[in-house]
């Protein structure tokens, strides 16, 4: 039989999954869980890395984060879905991967500058947080992943993972950790309602996935459209308008999403149109999704036992490769 390819992949709990992941990862992780061995880490450790402070925080969003895994459809029964901070060989392969990586290399990250900036952290920033691309390759290396379904602004952390690897196999003359690559898809990046490249939570421009019918009307009646377009009859933008963006990703007709676009670029095509487009597509989108979370909301004993039985298939899969660890840097003095 052939060796199904490993995935490594996650998210951090400190808020609910938007559309945003579910573009960005989410629908390839549920797609390879049919076809690969698929590991999907709830990564409370990194989530604390800038949120020390909130433990509460990154807690309530484990299961919040659990839940919208499940109702998007990751399987337990066909993906591993464990919570980081319960692998204590994470922070030990995490220790050694430091070894390797200089600390000017660890402030040139460009997702790491780009959020010290977005955090505010200026000369304050923690030292867990500067080192978080370094526990994140331990992540992938300790589960030998080499398929890594993540969003576009996870690419450094993915070839940084690979030169840590690299000089591990170099210094300890070893093969143990397979190369990662990550999976980036067609659509990498979905905007903010208000336009804006990036979503966040703190913008306040994210429709969720466990949103109410009434929250996603009103975030689509809100959403910025081309400001040039003001009357109906004007020709409007398609390119830079979220509208259109969101259409791309969840429209199933896009045939007839074409035809919208070209008749939006003539002009007599009025922007509450395509809104009510987009928001029919949304919530037909989002119905399962919603019943799905709300029936698994209802036993949160069955999401916290399938979380304790994920952990444990991930903590025996860890303590393996660690082994392999501590031979080849020969740390394994009783075995
Ligand atoms: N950095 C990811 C995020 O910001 C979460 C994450 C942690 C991750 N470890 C990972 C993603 C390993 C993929 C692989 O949400």
């Amino acid at each position: 039989m052939k060796k199904k390819q490993v995935i490594l992949t996650g998210d951090r709990p400190t808020g609910r999954l938007h559309l945003g992941h579910y573009v960005g990862s989410l629908a390839n992780r549920v797609r390879l869980q049919e076809e690969a061995t698929q590991f999907v880490m709830i990564a409370d450790g990194q989530a604390l890395t800038d949120n020390a402070e909130n433990p509460e925080k990154v807690r309530s969003h484990v299961s919040e984060v659990a839940l919208d895994y499940l109702s998007v459809g990751i399987d337990p029964e066909k993906t591993t879905i464990f919570i980081q901070s319960l692998i204590p060989q994470l922070p030990e392969l995490t220790m050694y991967f430091l070894n390797l990586v200089t600390w000017n290399r660890l402030k040139h990250n460009p997702t790491v500058k780009q959020e010290i900036v977005q955090k505010g952290f200026e000369d304050n920033i923690p030292a867990g947080f500067m080192i978080y691309p370094v526990s994140q390759a331990a992540d992938i290396a300790l589960f030998k992943g080499e398929l890594v379904p993540v969003g576009e602004d996870q690419l450094p952390m993915i070839e940084q993972t690979n030169e840590l690897i690299r000089h591990f196999h170099r210094i300890y003359k070893t093969q143990i950790f397979p190369e990662a690559k990550a999976l980036i898809p067609k659509i990498a990046r979905l905007p903010g309602t208000d336009g804006k490249a990036k979503m966040g939570k703190s913008l306040g421009n994210c429709i969720y996935l466990s949103d109410a019918p009434d929250v996603v009307a009103k975030a689509v009646k809100g959403m910025y459209t081309d400001p040039n377009h003001l009357k109906v009859e004007d020709p409007g933008t398609v390119e830079g308008n979220p509208v259109f963006s969101y259409l791309d990703a969840f429209d199933l007709d896009q045939a007839g999403l074409a035809e919208m676009k070209a008749h939006y670029r003539r002009g007599g095509l009025g922007d509450s149109l395509t809104k009510k487009r987009l928001l029919d597509c949304l919530q037909a989108f989002l119905d399962p999704i919603r019943q799905k979370r709300a029936e698994f909301a209802k036993d949160p004993q069955f999401v916290w036992q399938m979380l304790k039985e994920g952990t444990e298939r991930a903590l025996s899969v860890a303590e393996k490769t660690m082994a392999e660890v501590r031979a080849a840097m020969r740390l394994n003095y009783f075995s």
